[in-house]
């Protein structure tokens, strides 16, 4: 079996992270989202990879995952370009899948627990097609499908008005190439994109033997800024703790932590965990870091009061200010205003940004 990772797409919902690079590498407890899916394929016994690439600084996603053997898998780098949706980026993968069943992951994913009974439940029952599902509070925001008591699929609905089930489709999909006929005659939808929930709906009813597959833990498409801080605080939860930094004195550590090399934690800092901090940080004196914040590399927390929080890294903060349930940027900088003239906050905002001072 193969795989296929999707970390194409427009991901206009996360601008301006998404303006520095696609939304697949964007860190959740310090880790980009794509390196849990590819973890995901590994652990399931799939390290034939095709990494579908967009058109979003593609480039930042070859360098980062390099050619697979960092990590235990092969990947092959398959361009889709521009975003014609994922029913389009998984007919990119038809040369490189061949003859094979593959396991389509979009990579801005997450799922508690892995995949790796159910790609073998799949190759074992020899199934056509087999899709993820996950109980949702709202079904009326993904796609929603009906199952009948044998596993099979009913109905698939994008975004129904009124869901007959609270079963949304995770982006997690197992297929064969009798797929890519059906791909070949989409027509778009109203956003112009080919749908992936049509080409399933198009296996179901023309081949039928598309069987469910429901998700047991938890599942989060990172797909905005909201769902990013969740995603880290479920990821946090399970976190083992390390630490490989220093400590000067004063310092209080209580909880699950992991603390990278060369990071100092410096006189008089609290941190509570779980919360992780990369390498090469500096993280007081006098500062706190609270549950369920991740900090990435070389950042630097001076007098700081942060939870709840994603700090990607290479940062400055500087402020006695608190900041909760916060994603801050690459290279970002958040001093304090106190003593300055003219009084008042100041502010380089990128688009799409929130702030509440
Ligand atoms: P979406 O989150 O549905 O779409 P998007 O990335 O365009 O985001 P937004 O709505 O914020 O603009 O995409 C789901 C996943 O599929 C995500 O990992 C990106 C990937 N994708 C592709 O690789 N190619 C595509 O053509 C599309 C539409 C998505």
């Amino acid at each position: 079996m193969k795989g296929v990772v999707l970390t194409g797409g427009h991901g206009t919902r996360l601008r301006p992270l998404t303006h520095t690079g696609p939304k697949q590498l964007i860190p959740i407890a310090n880790k980009p989202n794509v390196l849990y899916c590819i973890e995901d394929l590994r652990d399931a016994g799939i390290t034939d990879i095709g990494i579908i690439l967009g058109d979003n600084m593609p480039e930042k996603v070859q360098e980062f995952l390099g050619d697979g053997s960092a990590f235990g898998v092969r990947f092959t780098y398959i361009v889709q370009g521009a975003p014609r949706g994922i029913a389009h980026a998984i007919g990119c993968a038809r040369a490189f899948v061949g003859a094979d069943a593959f396991c389509v992951y979009l990579g801005d994913n997450l799922l508690k627990g892995g995949i790796r009974a159910i790609v073998q439940d799949f190759e074992r029952a020899r199934r056509e097609a087999g899709i993820l599902l996950c109980p949702v509070a709202h079904p009326e925001w993904f796609g929603v499908a009906e199952v009948s008591e044998d596993g099979s699929i009913l109905s698939l609905v994008e975004k129904p008005q009124n869901p007959r089930s609270n079963l949304a489709l995770v982006g997690i999909y197992l297929l064969r190439p009798s797929i890519f006929g059906i791909i070949d005659r989409l027509a778009p939808s109203w956003r112009n994109e080919l749908e992936v929930t049509d080409a399933i709906e198009g296996l179901r009813t023309q081949r039928g033997g598309v069987h469910a597959y429901v998700v047991k833990g938890w599942w989060k498409d990172t797909g905005r800024p909201e769902d990013i801080l969740d995603a880290n605080r479920l990821i946090l939860e399970d976190l083992e703790p390390l630490d490989e930094g220093t400590r000067e004195e004063g310092v209080q550590i209580t909880g699950r932590v992991r603390i990278g090399k060369g990071t100092v934690i410096a006189r008089g800092t609290v941190i509570r965990g779980p919360a992780v901090i990369g390498e090469g940080c500096v993280i007081g004196p006098a500062s706190y870091v609270g549950p369920y914040t991740s900090i990435g590399d070389r950042s630097r927390l001076v007098g700081a009061d942060i939870e709840g929080s994603i700090v990607i890294g290479d940062a400055v903060i500087e402020t006695r200010n608190k900041i909760v349930n916060s994603l801050i940027g690459r290279h970002a900088v958040i001093g304090s205003a106190e003593g300055r003239l003219p009084r008042g906050q100041q502010l380089v905002v990128g688009e799409n940004s929130v702030l509440f001072l």
